[in-house]
């Protein structure tokens, strides 16, 4: 559109020098001032020439304004936090200063929060899957794209039944970004099967865990809001759905600000470098983690994730995801719950138990072949004890 209208501004300038070529010309013709008409000419050529470059910087200079606000558009999206947000200097986030002074910045200062899960878009998505009918349990799997295995021996298994005790209970799984266009291309084949991924942007890591946490409560919060209670239960677990719905409809669990499993209490921050869940003092000063549920399962009042995503804002991100669930809580001035029986929630089972595993709700498997194995045991016909 500029173009055009700068094109149209040369066309102009061009007729008018040659208007004044044409009289510089009659003038010339008529031989009664030759100097004045020379004059009259090559003012004429200047004015063009300097018309033709003011046109053509004042193009570059809009179309690289066009790129600035392009960029500041783009970058906006990426991270839509109102300038002034709330900042706590114990957990070292910078506080955005405005950008001031007569010059115009080169590049915008970065804002990037890795935590604020707006920051990731997703990229293969179910939108539709909470429309037709609110779910009362969602169950949230995050799982390494690589990791079909550990997906396939789920579906076969705890989220097999759409429905337990006559509450619709869903099953997702969330990925990150890994692999190459192979990898995409066999989720993709998968997805058209179950139509059951989700994956957002960012990169699947373990040490992106808090980030792939976050946009699990980004999709609860955005496209299942209506659900009553969601979940987020790792890819090699053992879960009792039947159990953890009966929890949620024992008279007295809350509907609202609610998050139970394995309680964690004074968990000291770990400084070690070489330990896999290290943390620097830099992305969490404090010696200790407030309480928090265990990651390998929770449950939660589907009121939070939003509560969580909001709050994320103002929580610098450190690489512990259950222990950043609790720090949010803790910022919103909540407090994990023990569940109605804290025996439930179990880790690590010496071995399987088929009466054991009747009764709890959680535990920590070894392989997807295990879950299979104890699934298929405990739901053989014969009462378990
Ligand atoms: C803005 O973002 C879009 C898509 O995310 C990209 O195609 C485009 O090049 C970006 N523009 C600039 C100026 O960065
Ligand atoms: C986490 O994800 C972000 C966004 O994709 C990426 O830039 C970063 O390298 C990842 N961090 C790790 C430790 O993998």
């Amino acid at each position: 559109m500029s173009e055009a209208h700068g094109g149209r501004r040369v066309l102009m300038e061009a007729s008018g020098g040659n208007r004044l070529n044409r009289r510089a010309t009659e003038s010339l013709s008529c031989q009664r001032w030759p100097l004045f008409s020379w004059f009259l000419f090559l003012l004429g050529l200047v004015f063009l020439v300097w018309c033709c470059i003011q046109s053509s910087s004042t193009q570059w200079e809009s179309s690289s304004l066009h790129e600035y606000y392009h960029r500041l558009l783009n970058q906006s999206r990426r991270v839509p936090l109102p300038p002034p947000y709330r900042v706590y200097p114990k957990h070292g986030l910078k506080p955005t200063e405005p950008s001031e002074g007569p010059e115009r910045p080169t590049a915008p200062p970065p804002q990037y929060h890795p935590a604020y899960a707006r920051n990731y878009h997703f990229i293969m998505d179910h939108p539709e899957v909470c429309r037709t009918r609110a779910p009362f349990l969602v169950l949230m799997v995050p799982v390494a794209p690589q990791n079909a295995a550990a997906r396939d021996a789920i579906r076969q298994t705890w989220a097999a039944a759409g429905e337990v005790r006559g509450r619709a209970v869903l099953t997702l799984f969330m990925l990150g970004l890994s692999g190459g266009a192979g990898v995409q291309e066999e989720l993709r084949r998968e997805d058209l099967l179950h139509r059951d991924l989700l994956q957002s942007d960012f990169t699947d890591t373990y040490r992106n865990l808090t980030i792939k946490t976050m946009v699990i409560m980004d999709w609860l919060a955005t496209r299942c809001r209506a659900a009553a209670y969601a979940a987020k239960v790792d890819s090699d677990m053992f879960l009792n759905v039947h159990n953890l719905v009966s929890m949620l409809q024992t008279p007295g669990v809350p509907a609202a600000d609610y998050l139970t499993g394995m309680l964690m209490w004074n968990r000291p921050v770990v400084r070690s470098r070489a330990s896999k869940w290290f943390v620097p003092e830099e992305l969490y000063p404090g010696p200790r983690y407030p309480p928090y549920a265990l990651g390998m399962a929770y449950v939660f009042s589907n009121d939070l994730p939003h509560k969580f995503v909001e709050v994320s804002k103002s929580i610098g991100a450190f690489n512990i995801e259950d222990a950043y669930i609790g720090e949010c809580m803790k910022e919103l001035g909540l407090a994990p719950a023990a569940p109605p029986d804290p025996a439930q929630f179990k880790a690590y089972s010496p071995r399987y138990d088929r009466c054991e595993y009747s009764k709890v709700i959680t535990y920590i498997l070894g392989s997807p072949e295990e879950l299979l194995r104890a699934w298929k045991d405990l739901k053989k016909p014969g009462p378990p004890c």
